[in-house]
């Protein structure tokens, strides 16, 4: 089966969140499973596009209202990630550090979505299925089936796989004549609250909606920020597939970001040679249970509560804890956290920013990851922390309820109901006790070890949705 992923994000290439993660690994396993997987992603001023080769494999032009931008298809000529990479190069709008956050990404995105279908179809051969991922890739589907100058692709399956079903891409109908040409009898798919939506639309007319996590699938039928009913009316398409993880890059075993390797027979010398790394690096004492939260400082992920829970718990438990927080986000967070590294120095530290050896170096060197997140479709932290022997710290939504079991319930990790800062205190104490009977402790984290959450497994799942479209034809 010849499968295209389309997305604004794929590890290594450019990362921002969980969707890099799961694009540049679902692929390669599909690939590995014998299928022709090619990932399309703009082509940002990353790292990864300056070090590596790219041929040109298709030029042309996009036009944007009166924008017209001129455009390269390059392809990673290597294939060094495990399947097709190719890069949707428009230099005046992706030429830039960052992945979002421009005032014009609604321009920029269309631009790409459209220059990919441009080229899609340049091809001699019709893919077999689409897979769009995320609101940035939402009107692909619709302008597969409506746009006139796309009509050979019509009858070309499409899939939206939905990570995050609150940003939802939404713009004005002044920018309507942004889109190609359409059959304009089809105007009112576009509208979602008088706006046009580029999930919603995706939703609608996607052969099929996957989301990251069964669960997520329930919750967004009566919580979807606004796409409540929708998620409801198109339920029979639907299905929830819980994410992998790319178990060669996250292997405890062989992970070169670390200070020692270990597996499940020597993990408790293991982990502790990276704590011993880790708490020197950031003044730590790595006798103490270590907890700590990775990730975006959002409301989302819970972010705005961890000041306040990281108060109460150094203090409740009189220096007998350690805090270890790395990440970036909303500005006013950021400063309350740094002000507690002053108050709480050697108990308390934080890493403004992001880095993916930092990332690995704590998935090991921690004994709890915290994610007290108010949303997670499905959350790939956890998942991480439990091939490392760390246990999580959850709050039951989303994902996290697929993955995680309270100990008390002979689980894998420590769960709580609401996102609160007591819910979380609650849980650190918990945490602490248990950190206090290491068998016990030991019990839990081999449990985590050896929960299998490979692509292997999941990729499957993928395939039986597009041999059910396809065949729906
Ligand atoms: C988004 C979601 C996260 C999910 C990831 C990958 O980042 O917030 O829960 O794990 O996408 O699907």
């Amino acid at each position: 089966m010849e499968i295209f992923h389309i997305s604004a994000e794929c590890y290594p290439v450019a990362k921002v969140g969980g969707l890099a993660d799961v694009v540049g690994a679902l692929p390669k396993y599909q690939n590995k499973a014998g299928h022709k997987v090619r990932v399309v992603i703009p082509c940002y001023d990353t790292k990864f596009r300056k070090e590596n080769v790219f041929e040109n494999v298709y030029s042309g032009n996009v036009l944007i209202g009166n924008f017209n931008y001129s455009f390269n298809v390059l392809k990673e000529t290597t294939d060094k990630l495990g399947f097709e990479l190719y890069l949707i190069d428009i230099p005046e709008l992706f030429e830039r550090k960052d992945v979002y956050g421009y005032t014009d990404d609604i321009e920029r995105f269309l631009s790409f979505q459209i220059a990919t279908l441009d080229w899609v179809l340049s091809r001699n051969k019709i893919p077999d299925v689409i897979n769009c991922h995320d609101h940035h890739t939402g009107l692909i589907p619709f302008m597969m089936l409506y746009a006139n100058k796309y009509q050979k692709l019509k009858e070309t399956p499409s899939i939206i796989t939905i990570h995050n079903g609150l940003y939802q891409g939404q713009f004005g109908f002044d920018k309507m004549n942004y889109l190609p040409e359409f059959d304009r009898s089809h105007t009112s798919i576009l509208e979602w609250d008088n706006c046009i939506n580029s999930l919603a639309v995706g939703i609608k007319c996607a052969w099929a909606v996957t989301t990251v996590s069964p669960n997520y699938l329930n919750e967004i039928n009566y919580s979807a920020n606004g796409l409540e009913s929708l998620f409801n009316s198109v339920r029979y398409k639907s299905r929830g597939i819980l994410n992998g993880i790319d178990i060669e890059v996250w292997n405890p075993k062989t992970d070169e970001m670390l200070a020692k390797n270990y597996s499940i027979k020597d993990l408790v010398k293991g982990k502790q040679a990276n704590k011993e790394k880790l708490c020197s690096q950031f003044n730590l004492d790595p006798s103490k249970p270590l907890f700590s939260f990775i990730g975006r400082l959002f409301d989302e992920k819970g972010g705005d509560l961890l000041p306040k829970a990281s108060e109460i718990a150094l203090t409740d438990n009189k220096e007998a804890i350690n805090i270890l927080i790395l990440g970036s986000g909303n500005p006013n967070i950021e400063k309350e956290l740094t002000h507690l590294q002053s108050v709480y120095n050697g108990n308390f530290n934080v890493f403004i920013g992001y880095n993916e050896e930092l990332a690995h170096l704590i998935y090991a060197g921690a004994d709890f990851i915290l994610m007290p997140s108010r949303v997670e479709p499905c959350g790939l932290n956890q998942m991480y922390s439990l091939r490392y022997g760390t246990i999580p710290i959850v709050r039951r939504t989303g994902g996290l309820k697929d993955t995680v079991i309270d100990f008390g319930d002979d689980g894998n990790g420590i769960c709580h109901d609401q996102a609160s800062v007591e819910d979380i205190c609650y849980s650190i104490q918990r945490a602490v006790n248990l950190y206090k009977d290491k068998t016990h402790l030991n019990k839990i984290r081999k449990i985590g070890m050896s929960t299998d959450h490979s692509w292997e497994r999941v990729c499957q799942e993928y395939l039986d949705v597009y041999n059910l479209i396809i065949n729906k034809i």
